[in-house]
């Protein structure tokens, strides 16, 4: 029997970033941004949600050990953005506007390239109560 499930992780993280087109004026800027647009950023605390997907395992009844996911998701979250600027900081995001979209996509392609082909289903980045952005990928 193969059944496919889909595994979740949580986690969180504050940063700082500002969003900033360098190819726009600064009232386009501010007319597209707001307050997010100012000069010495704003910080959030985010919370990313990563889940893996896949056949359950006969042998160990697990899609993915969560033990090696906390440790990719470290790796990659806590310490790669945690307390960090995202603009100044992060090399992720040299030439990137950090919005929720950007570094719900970020995020992909640092934990793609840590787990197993394929086995990434989402990104999930929560940057309020009520905005999020998903990303699977493409
Ligand atoms: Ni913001």
């Amino acid at each position: 029997m193969s059944a496919k499930a889909f595994v979740t992780r949580r986690m969180t993280f504050s940063a700082g970033h500002r969003l900033h087109n360098d190819a726009l004026s600064a009232e386009e800027n501010r007319l597209l941004y707001g307050k997010c647009s100012n000069p010495n950023g704003h910080g959030h605390n985010f919370t990313v949600e990563v889940t893996v997907a896949g056949d359950i395992d006969p042998r160990t009844g697990m899609v993915f050990n969560l033990r090696d996911l906390k440790k990719v998701m470290t790796e990659v979250v806590e310490d790669g953005l945690d307390h960090k600027n995202l603009n100044l900081d992060v090399p992720a995001f040299k030439g990137v506007i950090p919005t929720a979209e950007n570094i719900a996509v970020v995020l992909w392609g640092l934990l793609a390239g840590r787990l197993p082909p394929g086995a990434l289903h989402e990104v999930r980045l929560v940057e309020t109560e009520n905005n999020f952005v998903s990303y699977r990928g493409g």
